[in-house]
């Protein structure tokens, strides 16, 4: 964020306190501040008991082994069980799981029984198929109630499941496989986005085909488009699945038993495979996603947008909401096919009254104009969330007003894929909310925001924003490299989790994010590392060097500017910043395509070679320029300022 943004969100004091109607039905209490203070680990313990367990834990934390944690040591549960199977046990089976509503106007309504039924059938699927409790299983779906399925499916036969975005590539699939070992690929034909189908299985079978660990494909039908059929592998989820026993004895696995392992960016180029495993996650994910979001099962309607390859849809799609027996809208498509109130016609068919979304949509929606909320009914709604990246006090405003009828509350929820569950947000019908503020940590969560020196900071102070106590959601490590977790969450402050973010305790002792401290940038709420960008670009055979920056951008939050040298030979041209472009999204996704690269000469590097991303960020935003003076040649960077106004080489 620009120092001139940071001054810009620091003079907001507006404060909403809860409305007197709110309070007296919110699920949070302001007790539970003092009860978590009091008792922390008890707190967490009460938390679990909401959950069904198999066998009780013998205790509660063990930390011995810092900084893996165990979390409700020797208890047995069974997550799927917990999201389905005592719903319908508790006679809720009529009870709407999933509202699905395709992007072509194709709906779905799966009730807890439905679930349950097709999570069984998947599970004995699975089963016939050799998976057993322990394997890996990739899944690489468009939003569609299969992807759910499949999820509670693995976590039933207890195999942990690596979700991998749609939007990634080929490569960036295979990559994950080759990490987690991954015994099968969950995927289907294709999806349907912005107005026509997508394919995802040509992605499936180059991943596959250079994955010799991979034994089976199952493919859903969503489409009907042409696939390529390969007899050894590939099996139809019509053929196998459906054929099943709707009946499926689960066990129950220790609580400490992988659920999932997904990938994310770090500062280095190779994905983080962050493993979460059963017990503490699912106490975490049900539990914020009971207070934070006060859903009510029997009345509430809740509708989170993210997509099931995020964290934010592994928690708040998945398992928070089924574990609370809740129901929900799940929508396919993008929010402006066929039109630009989409979204809206969608919250007043179903009658959303809980919706969680992310900034960089919020900031959309207030450029295409109110015109298309007010063209419907959006009564119902009564609480609103956000995640995934700051929320300037602008957008915050707008999606309170033009959204939310003036009068729910926001919460801003941080947390990341590494907590499992959210952090700090305010508890709606307790905290009150500034619009900007994510305000302070939950019950049972302990932050603190350090100075350089490790010491913390007080109100009216900024700095690096630190965990300070284990909680049940927290990652259990990186997949296959224990080091790596160690050096990069908990060396920075000794003992302590580094979360990664700036921070600031504003003077009231009100939490604001910054965004990010290390490489690593915040693309639409989606977490991509430079040094990712850098090495995709520079695996172009016509490339030297590359240098990337997440310049601040209006919509998006930050976008991805490069600054490439091109190897002798290789001529720069009008064609060039397409060929690498394409090149970054075929080496990882669509998704880390840079906004704009610049051919440049040199770049600038200090007298010991290390490059100053500070001066191209100034450039790419377009500040006045910081001290050069440590440049080797600080006549390099009037070269490449002057090269920037040719704006953004996007498609
Ligand atoms: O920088 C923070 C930002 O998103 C990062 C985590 O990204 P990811 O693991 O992909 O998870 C995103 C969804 C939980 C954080 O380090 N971030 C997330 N939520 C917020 C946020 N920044 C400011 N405010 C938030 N509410």
């Amino acid at each position: 964020m620009s120092d001139e943004a940071l001054a810009n969100l620091m003079t907001e004091n507006r404060v909403f306190a809860p409305t007197a109607e709110f309070a007296a039905q919110a699920n949070a209490t302001a007790e539970m501040y003092d009860v978590a203070r009091a008792d922390r680990l008890q707190f967490w313990a009460d938390q679990a008991s909401n959950l069904q367990w198999e066998q009780p834990w013998s205790e509660i934390l063990d930390w011995s082994d810092a900084p893996v944690s165990r979390w409700f040591v020797d208890g047995k549960i069974n997550a799927a069980v917990n999201c389905v199977d005592r719903h319908v046990a508790a006679g809720n089976g009529d009870r709407v799981a999933i509202h699905f509503e395709g992007e072509p106007g194709d709906t779905r309504t799966i009730t807890y029984k439905d679930l349950q039924e097709l999570v069984c059938q998947a599970a004995n699927g699975l089963e016939e198929l050799g998976i057993t409790a322990g394997d890996r299983i990739a899944i690489y779906m468009p939003m569609i109630p299969e992807a759910v399925v499949a999820m509670l499916a693995c976590a039933r036969v207890g195999a942990a499941h690596s979700v991998v975005f749609g939007g990634f590539s080929a490569e960036a699939l295979r990559s994950r496989i080759e990490d987690a070992s991954a015994k099968m690929i969950i995927t289907s034909d294709g999806g349907f986005r912005r107005g026509s189908a997508f394919a995802l299985k040509p992605a499936v079978d180059e991943a596959a085909a250079a994955s010799p660990t991979i034994e089976h494909v199952l493919v859903v039908k969503r489409t009907g488009q042409d696939v390529d059929w390969n007899e050894s592998l590939d099996i139809w989820w019509d053929d196998l699945v459906l054929k099943q026993s709707t009946a499926h004895v689960a066990q129950g696995f220790d609580s400490e038993h992988p659920l999932f392992i997904l990938y994310t960016s770090g500062t280095t180029g190779k994905p983080k495979g962050i493993l979460h495993t059963t017990g503490g996650y699912l106490t975490q994910a049900a539990y914020t996603h009971r207070v934070v979001f006060d859903i009510k099962p029997e009345s509430d309607v809740y509708w989170c947008t993210a997509d099931v390859g995020w964290i934010t849809g592994h928690s708040y799609i998945t398992y928070g909401p089924l574990a609370n027996g809740a129901t929900q809208v799940m929508y396919e498509g993008t929010p402006d096919t066929p039109h630009k109130a989409r979204w809206w016609e969608i919250v007043e068919k179903y009658g959303v009254t809980i919706l969680y979304t992310a900034p960089t949509a919020i900031r959309t929606f207030m450029k295409w104009g109110d015109e298309f909320p007010a063209q419907h009914d959006l009564s119902s709604i009564r609480l609103l969330g956000s995640v995934g990246e700051p929320i300037n006090p602008e957008a915050w405003m707008w999606y309170r007003e033009a959204i939310g009828g003036n009068n729910t509350p926001i919460v801003d929820t941080w947390w990341q894929t590494e907590t499992g569950g959210i952090m700090i947000s305010p508890l709606p019908g307790v905290t009150g909310c500034k619009p900007g503020s994510a305000m302070g940590p939950l019950p049972g969560i302990n932050a603190e925001i350090f100075d350089d020196a490790g010491q913390a900071v007080g109100n009216g102070s900024g700095g690096y924003l630190v965990l300070t106590e284990p909680w049940p959601g927290m990652l259990r490590g990186i997949w296959g490299d224990l080091e790596r977790f160690k050096e990069t969450y908990w060396s920075r402050f000794s003992g302590m989790y580094f979360a990664g973010d700036g921070a600031k305790w504003d003077e009231d002792g009100a939490i604001w994010l910054l965004g990010r401290v290390d490489d690593v940038m915040n693309v639409s709420g989606h977490r991509i590392s430079t040094t990712e960008v850098e090495s995709a670009l520079v695996s172009h055979p016509m490339v030297a060097e590359a240098a990337v920056v997440g310049a601040s951008d209006e919509t998006t939050g930050q976008g991805i500017v490069a600054f490439v040298i091109l190897r002798s030979g290789s001529e720069d041209g009008p064609g060039v910043a397409k060929i690498l472009r394409d090149h970054v999204a075929k080496e990882i996704g669509a998704i880390a395509k840079p906004r704009q690269i610049m051919i440049v000469a040199e770049l600038p590097k200090t007298r010991s070679g290390k490059i100053m991303r500070r001066l191209l960020r100034d450039v790419a935003e377009h500040r006045t320029m910081g001290d050069v003076t440590t440049l080797a040649d600080p006549t390099v960077m009037n070269l490449i300022s002057q090269g920037i106004d040719s704006g953004p080489n996007e498609d």
